[in-house]
């Protein structure tokens, strides 16, 4: 027997329930986003390897230890498989010159990549859908773009889900707070474990969002960033608390969140929820005022947010949502070589109607097919063999009918089975 190939550790396939599942939920996140004018992007999955390094940082655990980097065999480029969307669309709006007339409200929806150890809700290949904001300074647009998240788990159906909320200053403010955060480690340094000892002076920010109880007290000890922050940045804080305030927004300030990618500045938040176990962040984002520079571009504001679609698709399932089954309307049944003929030409002419048929192929007694339309969920049966070929007529059977309309089966002509099909599924639907 020859070994069958396995997809790659972490990386799903989406069979067709699920794709319909996921094609439903792209329809709502596609118009939630054009509500608020979110234009569409479509990006490379392959970036040039240097573009994460510097967009995300080199002393992160996405830099350091989980990208699907490789050297082109052709050019010797290195180039990475993208672990995330910000990168990518900021490269593309400097490289597009998007941002010389007017701000841009943007958004992607794509396969992201990470080495992780999968678990549930945590896959090598995972999909975001991403929403970017670039050249709106304000504390407004941090605060739209929290109120979108909001909208959008109403929309779905989703109830549960937390906003957590933080400021990380400015790069000035921070090295100020970082100087004082690495005093205060180092005189606790025998307390560390080996990843804060190995962060102390590379990313001790990080050391703060470690998962160890044994550094929880050490933590809650640490010199506080808000202490270390001036007026424009408690400004822009506080403007983004007054609209989630004003508009009834509960949220938690939470001074211990720290990102793990390193562009961000002012605010950064996070959407959690308890329903999904250890992978409960379900959307998450902030301001990155610094990326379009250090990505080659003339300095412009931006901030956005990107959400897991496998994240949110589990929690949709979980509060009870089902994927509505992919309708068929016709299932076209046919014998005799006459028929068959005939069959083909119906079936493309209902198509014509913008009806969506099943032609039946691979042949087969009538019973064999009746039995296929039926479990195919089609509205009706088109049944064609030599005697409604040889008339110009077909048997036209509704398969699922509704309320108390009989189940009975009607000869029809050619020329006006369109119009009786759509007639009766207006029927249907009216009563
Ligand atoms: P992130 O927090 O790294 O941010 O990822 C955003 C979301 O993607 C997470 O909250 C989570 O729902 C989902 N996610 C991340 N890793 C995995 C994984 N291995 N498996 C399943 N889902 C995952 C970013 O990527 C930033 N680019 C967000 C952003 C956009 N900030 C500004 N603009």
């Amino acid at each position: 027997m020859i070994a069958k190939i396995q997809s790659v550790r972490g990386m799903n396939d989406i069979l067709p329930d699920e794709a319909e599942f996921w094609d439903q939920f792209e329809e709502t996140i596609r118009s939630w986003l054009k509500s608020y004018g979110y234009r569409p992007l479509r990006l490379p999955i392959v970036e040039p390897t240097p573009l994460f390094k510097r967009a995300i940082g080199e002393v992160t655990d996405i830099v350091e230890k989980e990208m699907y980097s490789f050297v082109d065999s052709l050019n010797g480029e290195p180039l990475t498989l993208r672990p995330e969307g910000t990168a990518g669309c900021v490269r593309a709006v400097i490289q597009h010159n998007l941002i010389a007339q007017q701000p841009q409200r943007l958004y992607y929806l794509g396969q992201m990549f990470r080495h992780e150890r999968p678990q549930k809700g945590r896959y090598r290949q995972f999909h975001q859908v991403g929403v970017e904001a670039l050249g709106f300074p304000g504390p407004d647009i941090d605060a739209e773009q929290i109120l979108m998240g909001a909208r959008l788990w109403d929309d779905l159906g989703l109830e549960g889900i937390t906003l957590q909320l933080n400021t990380l200053g400015q790069p000035a403010e921070r090295a100020c707070h970082r100087a004082e955060l690495i005093r205060y480690f180092e005189e606790h340094k025998e307390a560390l474990d080996d990843d804060g000892r190995r962060r102390l002076y590379t990313n001790p920010l990080r050391i703060l969002d470690s998962k160890n109880p044994a550094l929880h007290d050490i933590i809650v000890g640490a010199p506080r960033l808000i202490d270390h922050l001036g007026v424009e940045s408690l400004a822009h804080f506080e403007g983004v608390q007054q609209v989630l305030r004003d508009a009834g927004l509960p949220f938690q300030i939470n001074p211990r969140l720290v990102r793990g990618l390193d562009y961000y500045n002012l605010t950064v938040y996070e959407w959690l929820t308890d329903r999904l176990g250890a992978q409960g962040t379900v959307c998450a984002g902030g301001r990155y005022d610094g990326l379009v520079q250090q990505l080659g571009g003339k300095p412009a504001p931006a901030c956005g947010f990107a959400m897991g679609v496998e994240r949110l698709l589990a929690l949709i399932r979980e509060a009870g949502g089902e994927a509505r089954a992919a309708a068929i309307d016709v299932y076209v049944v046919h014998q005799g070589s006459a028929a068959s003929r005939l069959a083909a030409r119906v079936a493309e002419g209902l198509r014509d109607h913008g009806i969506d048929v099943l032609f039946h192929c691979g042949g087969g007694s009538f019973k064999t097919q009746m039995k296929k339309a039926d479990a195919s969920g089609a509205a009706f049966a088109v049944i064609i063999g030599d005697d409604e070929a040889n008339a110009g007529e077909v048997t036209l059977k509704p398969m699922h009918p509704l309320g108390e309309q009989p189940n009975e089966q009607t000869r029809v002509r050619v020329d006006d089975l369109a119009d009786a099909i759509i007639s009766s599924i207006l029927n249907q639907e009216d009563s």
